[in-house]
């Protein structure tokens, strides 16, 4: 067991954390934050994807010790931003959101693209989103609907 100090959603946060525990564990079952989801839990679907001092990253592919004094944003963090609010409200009316696995990570990964690039290129766009998978297949509509917030 380790102690960590992590500031999550800009709460800061004292934890005993196991050698064994990654961030996607325990951001769910020691924070209760449940908006990330697990899927692959090997770095390849981008469903447990949150922000971790600024960048996207796979949740599941971060060990909870590594976050000592990072600051970490789960889409729970954005409930007031508003950028993501429009987002969150293009994905609905334009089609973005099908079964809804993969949005909190989908949005996630955005919301950090944003942040740097308020203005994304299509490419840009692309890139941000390569690592986020949509078993509903839905890529066409979760583009429109970033372009549609976007032109908000
Ligand atoms: Fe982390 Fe799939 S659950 S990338
Ligand atoms: Fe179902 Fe993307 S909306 S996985």
């Amino acid at each position: 067991m380790s102690n960590i100090k992590v500031k999550v959603n800009g709460k800061l946060i004292d934890a005993q954390v196991t050698g064994q525990m990654h961030l996607l564990d325990f951001v769910r079952d020691k924070l209760s934050l449940t908006a990330t989801k697990e899927g692959c839990a090997v770095g390849e679907c981008g469903a447990c994807t949150v922000i971790m001092d600024g960048n996207a990253v796979c949740s599941c592919l971060v060990l909870a010790e590594q976050c000592d004094g990072a600051e970490i944003t789960t889409l729970e963090g954005l409930s007031n931003d508003p950028m993501a609010k429009k987002l969150q409200n293009a994905f609905v009316e334009h089609g973005g959101v099908q079964c809804g696995f993969c949005t909190p990570g989908v949005l996630m990964s955005t919301s950090a693209l944003l942040a740097k690039h308020p203005q994304p290129s299509d490419e840009q766009l692309m890139d941000a989103l390569e690592g986020n998978i949509c078993r509903c297949t839905g890529y066409q509509p979760i583009i429109q609907s970033i372009h549609a917030a976007l032109k908000e």
